[in-house]
């Protein structure tokens, strides 16, 4: 199924194309990101702050935010993020830019919304190394928290079932409208330079658009790493969930929106620059060698997807009680 989308997308593709006009004709396969609609505004506000509270870490130091740093383009931005007692972690942080656009969460899809996955780092040893009861513990035990998570669910009780809805709620605010690209798709025609619409051109025309398509010019399917040439690295990829061998290599298509701030590339941060990335996904994914203006052009191109990035007062947290559990972070 997977490979026939694929194989319909590459025929439009090589479907002969006017060198003088711009890609218009491409712009459907695309879509603006649209702004936030219908969120729960006290839930919002509330996973605001677990987003940023390190106490639901066993250090007491790592929030979400120290991996899915919102002054970063909802990155690290180093190769693979550092987890509880600085363990170096296996993968690249993906951001949490527009990944409510996504059809499945991390690279190998494997949490199915936001939901399911902000309840992972918590307790992943190698990240917040926390686990949910001592999360709860944890907010039970300052009275400020009682009262919001009352007021927004309704219950006596605070459960992680509340914490994973507030955080993924928060998520949703996530988005980053109003992109030159999204400017240029709602019909301003100026929102672009010449060199980038050059290599929008390249980006559709050399086959880019198969796989990187969408709202979120990506994050809608799963994908071989490596359809030509083979990709030097872990490769377990999607397997890890399907336990079949034909998933093996496939990774969730990241979404190439705000990519020029969420640097260093691929599922192994193995490429520092836009412009290696380019080059490597020409290569291994087309067969393809850009010249060195080609590549600028395209990578010219990717710029202009950055957004509008999310915009909030940094939320100032409830102080710990007597009663809260210190963290423990050298044991
Ligand atoms: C120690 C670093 C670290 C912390 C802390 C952390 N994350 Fe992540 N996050 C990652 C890494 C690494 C991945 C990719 C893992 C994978 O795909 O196997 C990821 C994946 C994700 C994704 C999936 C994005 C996508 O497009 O697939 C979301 C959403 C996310 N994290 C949100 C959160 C939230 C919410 C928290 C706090 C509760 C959090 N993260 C805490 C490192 C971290
Ligand atoms: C066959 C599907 C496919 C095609 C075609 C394709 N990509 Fe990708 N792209 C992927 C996958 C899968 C990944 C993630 C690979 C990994 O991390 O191992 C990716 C990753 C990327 C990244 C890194 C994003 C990040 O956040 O790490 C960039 C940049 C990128 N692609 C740009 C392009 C460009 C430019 C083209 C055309 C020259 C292209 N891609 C063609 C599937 C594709």
């Amino acid at each position: 199924m997977r490979m026939k989308q694929l194989a319909s997308v590459l025929i439009f593709v090589g479907a002969g194309v006017c060198a003088t006009q711009a890609s218009a004709q491409f712009d459907g396969l695309y879509a603006p990101v649209a702004p936030p609609k219908s969120v729960n505004l006290g839930m919002v506000e509330l996973g605001k702050k677990l987003y940023f509270d390190p106490r639901l870490s066993k250090s007491g130091f790592i929030s979400c935010n120290s991996c899915h740093n919102l002054s970063m383009g909802g990155t690290d931005n180093i190769r693979t993020s550092i987890g509880d007692k600085w363990q170096q972690g296996p993968i690249n942080s993906p951001t949490v830019l527009n990944s409510s656009l996504n059809l499945a969460q991390f690279w190998d899809g494997r949490a199915a919304d936001l939901k399911e996955q902000a309840g992972g780092p918590i307790a992943n040893p190698g990240e917040m190394a926390f686990s949910h009861t001592l999360a709860i513990d944890m907010l039970a035990s300052i009275p400020a928290y009682v009262r919001e998570f009352k007021l927004v669910f309704g219950k006596d009780k605070v459960d992680i079932d509340q914490v994973t809805d507030a955080i993924a709620e928060f998520e949703k605010t996530l988005v980053t409208p109003n992109s030159r690209f999204d400017q240029y798709l709602l019909g301003n025609k100026t929102a672009m330079t010449k060199d980038e619409l050059a290599g929008y051109k390249l980006f559709n025309e050399s086959g880019c658009v198969a796989c990187h398509n969408g709202p979120n010019l990506g994050g809608n399917s799963f994908q071989k790493m490596g359809v030509v040439e083979a990709y030097k690295g872990n490769v377990e990829g999607r397997a890890a969930v399907t336990g079949k061998d034909a998933d093996r290599f496939n990774y969730k298509v990241p979404t190439l929106r705000n990519v020029e701030l969420t640097y260093p590339y691929f599922h192994d941060g193995n490429s520092d620059t836009l412009g290696e990335a380019v080059d490597v996904m020409g290569r291994l994914q087309l067969g393809k060698k850009f010249t060195k203006a080609e590549n600028d052009q395209i990578v010219a191109f990717l710029k202009t997807l950055t957004g509008e990035q999310p915009v909030f007062r940094l939320p100032i947290l409830p102080p710990s009680s007597d009663k809260t559990p210190r963290p423990t972070p050298f044991n």
